[in-house]
């Protein structure tokens, strides 16, 4: 069968090179791509932009694509999983209505207050003027968010009352975001451990993906700006079994139900961003209907099973009979980001050594932002490569990862040198 899988990430790349695996698969394509992925034999880039909905949807029909995995929410906001049902061609995703669920956060809000789904208390706002009443009358630490997607930059966790009303003005008054801030999200600040938890869902039955925990500021220690994520481990040792549970039980099912009742059934990747207390009380931070990434990448390297299966399934409404099976150990991901990321990243310079994945049962080098010239490979994005290992346990991932990362060569290189290592403290 052949697969075409929309994106050009590190987590398209996790994707293309685990659905390339399936003895079921003869070909995987991949628009547009990156240099990564270009290097791989039996994988092949199109040059078509994820938004070209026509052009993607022509492709598919002259390949006779099985199946078509879209990664980024941006195509899923803009209803590319209507266009190909309407062109009865297969996908995995969310239609337009339910991709709301990441693509609004007032939406996803409401819904959740409407099916009692944990999460902080909020107001949602167009205007200036009672945006500041609220904060002035609630104080400070206080979260605002711009309604719409803005590349995971939209959320100012404001550790004053002065930093939380300009960050207001700048999404009501300055379009910081444009149409996306022309709402905003006010919601209470929420403390304890963040967790990501993914699972596929088929609009009727659910199979959960292993839990991770994702690294959003740039520097040691989660300072820094915040990004799209410098790098994740899989899995959370704070999700035990029981923990696991309760975010079926609270979170997820409430949540596939609530949709199916709405009459928006929920096919697709759903990524619940959780927060979770020291008493392990769970609220929900965010609803995203796709991977994560850089998640996917240590998610993906620890399954055994065939994740095209499984999705394809998924695509059918029949994942009800399918598990995933797991890898004992952990996995790890470390980001190797461009020079000036997350502002304007610095792109055009050549890396070195980012190709030690022949033999390399352990570990990979999953490509992000880079392209392939004349046989060497630049950086053409922010997040340039997310460099992935496994272990018996974390700790083994960690030394295999950082190993593995000190080889590789780029000018303005830039990545933690941290991650895994607030589980590694716990004793987790
Ligand atoms: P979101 O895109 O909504 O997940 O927000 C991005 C990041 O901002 C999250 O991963 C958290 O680190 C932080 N954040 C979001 N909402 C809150 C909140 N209510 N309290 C504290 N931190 C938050
Ligand atoms: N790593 C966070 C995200 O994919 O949204």
């Amino acid at each position: 069968m052949k697969a075409l899988i929309i994106g050009n990430g590190g987590r398209e790349h996790a994707l293309a090179w685990k659905i390339e695996q399936s003895p079921l698969v003869k070909k995987v394509f991949v628009a547009p791509g990156n240099g990564g992925t270009d290097l791989e034999d039996r994988i092949e880039n199109i040059d078509i932009d994820i938004n070209d909905i026509n052009q993607l949807v022509l492709f598919a029909k002259k390949e006779k694509i099985d199946l078509t995995i879209i990664g980024p929410e941006i195509p899923l906001s803009k209803g590319i999983v209507d266009t190909f049902i309407e062109n009865k061609l297969k996908v995995f995703g969310p239609r337009k209505l339910a991709a709301q669920l990441e693509s609004s956060k007032d939406f996803a809000k409401s819904f959740m207050e409407r099916h009692k789904i944990p999460t902080a208390k909020y107001k949602t706002f167009t205007n200036i003027k009672d945006a500041h009443r609220y904060i002035n009358e609630e104080g400070a630490p206080i979260v605002i968010k711009a309604d719409g997607l803005a590349a995971g930059k939209g959320v100012v966790v404001a550790m004053t009352v002065h930093d939380a009303l300009v960050a207001v003005d700048s999404m009501l008054e300055d379009n910081l975001f444009g149409d996306a801030g022309a709402r905003v999200v006010i919601e209470e600040f929420l403390t304890g451990e963040e967790v990501s938890f993914i699972v596929i869902c088929d609009g009727n039955s659910i199979l959960p993906l292993a839990s991770s925990q994702d690294h959003k500021r740039l520097l040691d220690l989660d300072l820094g700006p915040n990004t799209g994520g410098m790098g994740a481990y899989s899995p959370a040792p704070i999700v035990t079994p029981e923990l696991h549970r309760k975010i079926m039980s609270e979170v997820i099912e409430p949540t596939t139900k609530g949709m199916k009742n709405d009459g928006i059934e929920f096919t697709g990747f759903l990524y619940a961003g959780l927060m979770i207390d020291k008493d392990n009380n769970i609220k929900t931070l965010e609803f995203n209907c796709r991977m994560g990434d850089p998640e996917t990448q240590p998610i993906l390297f620890r399954l055994e099973s065939d994740l095209f299966e499984i999705l394809l399934a998924a695509a059918d409404k029949d994942i009800k009979n399918y598990k995933a099976k797991w890898e004992p150990g952990s996995a790890i991901t470390v980001v190797i980001a461009a020079d000036n990321y997350p502002d304007q990243p610095k792109i055009n310079d050549e890396i070195l050594n980012h190709n030690h994945n022949h033999n390399h049962k352990d570990a990979y080098i999953f490509h992000a932002g880079t392209i392939l010239k004349n046989k060497r490979i630049y950086t053409a994005g922010g997040r340039v490569l997310g460099v992935t290992a496994k272990g018996d346990s974390l700790k083994n991932a960690q030394k295999e990862v950082y190993a593995l990362v000190k080889k590789i060569k780029f000018n303005g290189m830039q990545y933690r040198t941290d991650i895994g290592n607030k589980a590694l403290k716990k004793g987790l």
